[in-house]
């Protein structure tokens, strides 16, 4: 099993990774002083897979297992959904020892993250995710919350894990098009922080595509690492921490204008990591043989590179001044100035960042 520590002083904890794994959670939950209430929250389609086999593996360490399956899908990434969590807890006599335990992709850790953060002023949460996105991204840093009607993501809380388990047994049952999702935020830490593992995937294609154990260990392994490394230098995001979210301006905007309904988060990172490259070319940063190998590993991999022409560009413009890293209306993006290397950069003009989304848009 390999293990990534992710330092944050007293709130430090271990990323453990491995190849169906998932059988021995239980055991290695003994070295923690949880009370032996634990509840495992998940929705149907993932806890159907893989419930059964993490339920056991609890309960022979003596711990008692309640479920709390809530429905499957980013609408309800809501607080109603965090409210059948709390009722459940509240029945049930859960206290500040209890445990939840993240069953599922970024939905299911993000909303238990804040139910866990928030129950009693705050218990322990275990993620084991079981999407690429969620084991490479989202499960790890601490980041929580649901949506509002009013905006994605409004409502959280950062709050860590105390131990976070990815079984990459779990990735066998993810539908392609949700595995290249998870491939986008790994394509990001190659361009935001580490230009070998950019050059790793570019050769790794079809070995990633096959899930070769080895391979896919090794980027998870990288992306946590990277992960673990820039959240340990900069926790609540004063500053660093913002390079995580390259691609992320455009790409949310276009998550917005297109009303969630067509893309998957990282295909909409995806674009906006290819349409960001371009506008760091027209801001002067990054050559266009960079931002050419950027288009060409996305493509490589199937995820889509163009903005849709189709897009209502007010809309996008709109969005993009809406971005949480705007201040006072000056949007600050995160612009490669070489593969493995990205800077935060604010007053860039309007005309430029249009140029860009109009060299951005696919034909
Ligand atoms: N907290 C953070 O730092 C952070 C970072 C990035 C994204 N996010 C959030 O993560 C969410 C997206 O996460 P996601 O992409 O994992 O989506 P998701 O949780 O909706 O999972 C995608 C689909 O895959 C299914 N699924 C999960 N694991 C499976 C498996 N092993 N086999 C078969 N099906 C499986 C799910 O039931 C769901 O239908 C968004 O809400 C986003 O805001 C959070």
């Amino acid at each position: 099993m390999n293990k990534i520590r992710v330092e944050l002083g007293e709130r430090s904890y271990t990323i453990a990774l491995g190849s169906s794994i998932l059988k021995d959670l239980g055991k290695s939950l003994e070295r923690f002083d949880f009370s032996k209430k634990a509840a495992i929250v998940s929705n149907p389609t993932v806890y159907e897979l893989y419930g059964k086999k993490l339920k056991s593996s609890l309960e022979d360490a003596g711990f008692e297992i309640i479920e709390i399956i809530l429905p499957d899908g980013e609408e309800y990434k809501n607080l109603t959904s965090v409210e059948k969590i709390y009722e459940q807890l509240l029945k049930l006599r859960f206290d500040r020892r209890s445990v939840l335990i993240a069953l599922g992709g970024g939905v299911i850790g993000d909303i238990t993250g804040y139910a866990a953060s928030t129950y009693m002023r705050g218990i322990d949460f275990i993620q084991v995710p079981t999407t690429l996105l969620a084991q490479v991204d989202s499960s790890v840093g601490g980041k929580t919350g649901v949506n509002h009607a009013l905006g994605k993501n409004m409502i959280g809380t950062f709050w860590q894990p105390r131990l976070v388990w990815v079984d990459i047994s779990t990735l066998h049952s993810l539908s392609r098009r949700n595995f290249l999702a998870g491939i986008a935020e790994i394509v990001k830490y190659g361009i935001i922080w580490d230009s070998a593992f950019f050059d790793f995937l570019e050769k790794k294609r079809e070995t990633l595509l096959s899930l070769n154990p080895d391979d896919i260990i090794h980027v998870i392994k990288r992306s946590c690492e990277i992960k673990a490394d820039v959240v340990s230098r900069d926790e609540r995001e004063s500053g660093l921490r913002a390079i995580l979210n390259f691609g992320h301006t455009i790409g949310h905007a276009i998550e917005t204008a297109t009303g969630y309904t067509t893309f998957l988060h990282g295909e909409a990172i995806a674009i906006g990591m290819h349409a960001e490259a371009i506008l760091a070319h027209e801001a002067g940063l990054i050559g266009w043989d960079e931002v050419s190998r950027i288009q060409h590993l996305l493509k490589t991999f199937g995820l889509p590179t163009g903005i849709p022409s189709g897009i209502d560009l007010s809309a996008l413009f709109g969005a993009m001044k809406l971005d949480k890293k705007a201040v006072a209306g000056d949007v600050k993006f995160v612009l490669p100035e070489r593969i493995g290397r990205v800077r935060i950069q604010g007053n860039i003009s309007d005309k430029v960042v249009q140029q860009a989304v109009m060299k951005a848009l696919s034909t």
